[in-house]
């Protein structure tokens, strides 16, 4: 379970979050959508706990969170393997890293570019490495900002297939930013759409 209670949060005098308040527990999947600067991601930080609100709290109780944000975190010097192995190196040990690592960056078209640094690789393969860093940890909590931004129409209808399953089949909790909500519609996903600047609402 993640529970924020009460968050606000400005940025030089302005006030971005006003009263947000949100609850979400195994086997949920909410997306947000709206317009740009009205403080999606901030609040996506927020919940994963990398941007310190001003008031509020946040309770979390997951134990296996993973988060894809707008910059993904990859260290330019090691390749799509590597950044694998570096990034899930916290979480799972040894062999089963190894597999897990090879299994996504299959999955997510990469086994080609195994061996290559994210220099050498297009904005939408870099972006996939980092999804298949996420899903290869075995989250329990999946926080996604803007999982699509940067791919082609058959990656996206891909990458949604993996957020499906992962939350169907394993239960994982999943909060994320993104505005192709026409195909979450379709699968009747709860869409918060958020409109009022700042921004206020209970879930
Ligand atoms: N670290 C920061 N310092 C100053 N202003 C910020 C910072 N982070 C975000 N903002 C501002 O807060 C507002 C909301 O940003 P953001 O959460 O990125 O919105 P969204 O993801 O909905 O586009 C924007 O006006 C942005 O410029
Ligand atoms: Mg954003």
């Amino acid at each position: 379970m993640l529970r924020l209670e009460h968050i606000s949060k400005q940025f030089q005098s302005r006030c971005i979050l006003g009263d947000v308040s949100l609850t979400l527990a195994k086997g949920d999947l909410l997306c947000m959508t709206g317009p740009s600067g009205i403080g999606k991601t901030t609040l996506l930080e927020i919940a994963a706990g990398i941007v310190r609100p001003d008031a509020g709290s946040r309770i979390i109780r997951f134990s296996h969170m993973a988060c894809l944000l707008q910059d993904a975190p990859l260290l330019p010097w090691k390749t799509a393997l590597e950044n694998m192995d570096f990034i899930l190196s916290a979480r799972i040990s040894g062999e089963k890293r190894y597999k897990n690592s090879l299994f996504w960056l299959e999955k997510m078209g990469l086994q080609e570019a195994a061996h290559k640094k994210p220099m050498e690789m297009s904005g939408g393969m870099q972006r996939r490495l980092a999804m298949a860093a996420c899903f290869a940890g075995e989250p329990d909590l999946l926080l996604l900002d803007e999982p699509f931004a940067f791919l082609d129409a058959l990656w996206q209808a891909r990458i949604w297939e993996e957020i499906v399953a992962m939350n169907q089949k394993k239960g994982t909790a999943i909060f994320m930013v993104s505005h192709a909500t026409e195909q979450l519609r379709d699968a009747g996903i709860r869409i918060v759409p958020l409109a009022a600047s700042p921004l206020s609402i209970d879930i």
